[in-house]
């Protein structure tokens, strides 16, 4: 269903001469916009279209995009180009994700060879919007409604591995000064605690035993149970362990000032619950964090991890940075290398600050050199990989216990993770995905482990 490519960029959208058979969704940024992804191939295949093997081949290629650096954000045109054929055509494309939203209909204008633009919050139209492109009308939705959208997606097919994401709350009140996400993804919003307990509990049905809830703020989430009791993230964390056959909970991403006492004691408490912490912090200086609106101080970010640990003194900590943001001097970037030697990080995202048009900080004085964001990067980088590859040795010699997610690459190997988030291959034959080994920790390295296998653990 290959047509020809648009030669130009001022020809008009050429008629579609019928339904895609075949997609295939490419989703960058973060997690949620791989679940978002997912959503929308379950959505396709229960549409009665199948996946493509790729892109190559795809009768409709759908660029879930990032709009979170200027670097993610232009890449979608690149790519765009790139869906050219050798024959001279190309699929049907649609431009989903972030830079939808934040786009909307200059994406067309830019690259006129894209039929859809459809923003986070309205990818259940997709069919509708296929359709009208199909038609050669105008496919464009980038509406935020006030309806959420999870109710109009079908119900989770079964999972292709034993883990799976799952959101539960979107959008973002927080307005740090850096940062689209308010804008491309709209208000904060929780979903609805039956309607995350019952797609946790399909997933499960579907062969899944570890799910990473999702929110740009997760923690925030609150919502009311059945006996109509007010209940915050903690409480919806209990539920969840409560089913039998899910082995472990993780969640991403947190913010400081949504980490309550009852999310605290819950890393105490349930086990079903993964000692991994993202808890990003940005900064290490609290004149770039007032200028970030972070609204937290070094000190209260320290003295929330010191909590953590007392309750789970196991617990690997990951954080998120940003170097050179305007006006941050030398002395704040000591500090922020400073608070990264004393917390010792077993990962962490560091990022050079990128002007988001629209945003406050945007237009503040003071932008950083290139030059000297590269220098501090290079620094910082240098600093948390360190601690990533002393955290990771310190796990040789241990017995741990793995969930095995996927296959390695040579027969028999398997890949898993341990409760910290740490890949480890082993040969285990004998096992499936899905299943839980202990495994003795014989090598490490700076991004996976390796081990030999222990035995099984009871399911
Ligand atoms: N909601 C999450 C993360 C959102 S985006 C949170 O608040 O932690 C993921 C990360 O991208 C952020 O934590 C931040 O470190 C980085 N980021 C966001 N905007 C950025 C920008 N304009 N330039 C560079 N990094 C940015
Ligand atoms: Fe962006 Fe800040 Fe919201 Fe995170 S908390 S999504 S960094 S505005
Ligand atoms: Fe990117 Fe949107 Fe996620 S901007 S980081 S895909 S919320």
């Amino acid at each position: 269903m290959n047509r020809p490519l648009l030669p130009s960029k001022h020809v008009p959208a050429v008629r579609i001469s019928g339904t895609p058979a075949t997609f295939h969704v490419k989703s960058f940024g973060c997690q949620m916009n791989v679940y978002d992804g997912e959503r929308m191939a379950e959505m396709l295949g229960a549409q009665g279209m199948t996946a493509a093997t790729g892109a190559d081949s795809a009768d409709l290629v759908v660029l879930n995009t990032c709009h979170i650096r200027e670097k993610a954000a232009e890449k979608v045109y690149s790519d765009i180009g790139r869906l050219r054929r050798e024959d001279g055509t190309r699929p049907m494309i649609a431009v989903a994700g972030c830079v939808a939203q934040a786009e909307g209909s200059e994406i067309s204008r830019r690259a006129p060879s894209v039929d859809i633009v459809v923003g986070p919050q309205a990818y259940h139209n997709l069919p509708a919007l296929i359709g009208k492109a199909v038609r050669g009308e105008v496919a464009l939705d980038t509406d935020m409604p006030a309806a959420s959208k999870f109710g109009s997606l079908p119900d989770r097919p079964k999972q292709p591995r034993p883990m799976a994401f799952l959101t539960i709350q979107e959008g973002c009140d927080k307005f740090c000064t850096y940062c689209v996400v308010p804008y491309t993804r709209g208000a904060e919003i929780s979903r609805p605690w039956s309607a995350i307990l019952d797609e946790a509990q399909a997933l499960v049905d579907g062969g899944v035993r570890e799910i990473t809830l999702l929110g740009q703020n997760v923690n925030a989430w609150q919502g009311t149970d059945p006996a109509g009791r007010t209940q915050g993230f903690d409480g919806l964390i209990r539920a969840l362990a409560a089913l039998p056959d899910l082995a472990r909970i993780r969640y991403t991403t947190s913010h400081p000032n949504d980490m309550t006492e009852g999310l605290i004691a819950a890393h105490a408490e349930v086990p079903k619950l993964m000692p991994f912490l993202h808890l990003p912090v940005q900064s290490g200086s609290d004149r770039i964090l007032k200028a970030m609106n972070r609204n937290h101080s070094v000190e209260s970010y320290l003295a929330i991890l010191e909590k953590v640990r007392a309750a789970r003194p196991d617990i690997a900590l990951s954080g998120d940075f940003i170097v050179g943001f305007p006006g941050e001097t030398d002395a704040d970037f000591e500090a922020t290398m400073a608070l990264v030697r004393d917390v010792g990080y077993a990962m962490a995202y560091s990022f050079k600050y990128s002007a988001r048009p629209g945003t406050p900080a945007a237009d503040m004085a003071d932008h950083i050199p290139a030059t000297v964001m590269d220098a501090r990067l290079q620094r910082l980088q240098a600093q948390l990989n360190a601690d990533q590859i002393a955290f990771n040795s310190r796990a040789v010699g241990q017995c741990v216990p793995i969930l095995l997610e996927r296959e390695g690459r040579y027969p028999g190997q398997r890949i898993g993770k341990t409760p910290w988030l740490q890949s480890v291959h082993v040969t285990a034959p004998d096992y499936a995905l899905g299943d839980m080994i202990d495994v003795d920790i014989t090598a490490t390295g700076p991004n996976s482990l390796a081990g030999d296998l222990k035995k099984r653990i009871a399911a």
